[in-house]
C-alpha cells in the first residue's frame, strides 16, 4: 500500500533510498521503482522522469521496465490489488469464468480501479502455482482452486476489513 505522504516527502523518501542503499547505478532500477511505487502508489510519468535523472538512464529504458513488468502501473491503484491469473494452466481449469466473477461483483472491467479506490482488478501471466489452479492473488495472500461462486466470499473479507 502506497504511504499517503505528499509528493515532495516522497520524493525525499525516494531519495533518502537511494542514497542509503547505494541504488544509484542503472542496475538498481527496478528496486527504484519498486519503491518508487510503495512510496507514490503507482508511477506516473514525472517519477519515471525524476528516476531517469536521479540514474542517469534515459527516460526511455525506466518507461520500458515500466510497462514491462504488469507490476508497475502508471495509474493510481486501489487499496487492494486484485491479480487474476490467466496464464494457460490456470485458463483452463476456468480462471476466465474467475475473472469474470470479479468483474461482476466489482462492477469494473480487467485493468480498471473502483470508484472508491478500494480494488484494482488486473490480469498476470503465470505465478508459477499451475497445480494450485486457478489461482488469485490479492495484495500478498494467494488463493488458490479459485471457483468462481466463491469470489463473493472472498471479496466481502476485503470489504469488512475496509470498513472497520
Ligand atoms: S498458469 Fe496460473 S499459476 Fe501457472
Amino acid at each position: 500500500m502506497a504511504c499517503k505522504c505528499d509528493n515532495e516527502v516522497c520524493y525525499a523518501e525516494l531519495d533518502k533510498f537511494i542514497a542509503e542503499g547505494h541504488y544509484d547505478d542503472p542496475d538498481s532500477l527496478i528496486q527504484v521503482l519498486h519503491h518508487a511505487q510503495h512510496l507514490f502508489g503507482y508511477l506516473p510519468r514525472e517519477v519515471q522522469i525524476y528516476v531517469a535523472k536521479k540514474l542517469d538512464i534515459p527516460i526511455a529504458k525506466v518507461y520500458g521496465v515500466v510497462t514491462f513488468y504488469t507490476f508497475f502501473s502508471e495509474t493510481p491503484r486501489g487499496e487492494n490489488v486484485i491479480q487474476v491469473c490467466l496464464g494457460t494452466g490456470c485458463f483452463v481449469k476456468g480462471a476466465a469464468k474467475v475473472m469474470e466473477s470479479f468483474e461482476n461483483e466489482l462492477k469494473i472491467k480487467q485493468g480498471e480501479t473502483t470508484e472508491d479506490m478500494q480494488f484494482t482488478l488486473s490480469a498476470v501471466r503465470c505465478v508459477g502455482a499451475c497445480a494450485l489452479a486457478p489461482v488469485v492473488m490479492i495484495n500478498d495472500k494467494v488463493y488458490t482452486h479459485v471457483d468462481p461462486s466463491s469470489v463473493k466470499r472472498i471479496l466481502e473479507k476485503y470489504l469488512i476489513s475496509a470498513a472497520s
